[in-house]
């Protein structure tokens, strides 16, 4: 079962723990291993700081773990998704996400619920615009964006750089009625 909660700074370590074995093991995402500019303190501090209320937040997706697992917890993190916007007047109405889901859980709708629940977020906090980029390729991404009506807005050649090829990137938003 899986549960999606908006987490506070308490959650930071696990949030970051996360992020860094999605580092290690998606290759279309923005830090190579290692790269990831934020220590758990640093990364509390970013967390504390997503102020004013209702200008950002990170939600999680929590699995509960097989029986067998060897680690004393009885959930792990499945995925997150981040999103943020800024305060000023002109820009308000418009919100980017940043979404990762570990392969061992990929597949399953996880990406689907947190793509409708920071939805429900943003109707909630006045944004009528969501958007990201994605790496052209990235079928997987571009499957889940399409399917909860995401349209391309831009394409952005040899944008970013995986191993010695440069890609395209692409934005893609959707304009909430
Ligand atoms: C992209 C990602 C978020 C999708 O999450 P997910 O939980 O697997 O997605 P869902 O199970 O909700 O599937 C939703 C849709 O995504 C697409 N999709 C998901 N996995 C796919 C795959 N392996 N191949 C092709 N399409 C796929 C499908 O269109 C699917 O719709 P369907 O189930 O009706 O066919 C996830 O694969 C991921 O985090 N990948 C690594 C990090 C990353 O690339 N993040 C995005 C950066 S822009």
């Amino acid at each position: 079962m899986i549960r999606i909660r908006e987490i506070s700074v308490d959650g930071a370590a696990r949030l970051l723990q996360l992020m860094e074995e999605l580092d290690h093991e998606a290759d279309y995402l923005l830090y190579e291993p290692g790269e990831r500019p934020m220590d758990e303190e640093a990364f509390r501090d970013h967390i504390q700081k997503l102020d004013p209320p209702g200008f950002g937040t990170f939600f999680v997706a929590e699995a509960r773990r097989d029986l067998s697992s060897a680690s004393g917890d009885e959930t792990e993190l499945a995925g997150y998704l981040e999103v943020r916007r800024l305060p000023w007047a002109r820009v308000r109405h418009r919100a980017y996400l940043v979404i990762g889901i570990l392969k061992r859980h990929g597949g399953k709708g996880v990406g689907t619920r947190l793509m409708k629940e920071v939805e429900l977020w943003a109707r909630r906090n006045g944004v009528r615009r969501l958007y990201l980029t994605l790496i052209a390729e990235n079928r997987a991404a571009a499957g889940l964006y399409r399917k909860m009506g995401y349209e391309v807005e831009g394409r952005h050649p040899a944008s970013m750089r995986l191993g010695d090829r440069y890609v395209e990137e692409l934005t893609m938003g959707k304009w909430l009625d």
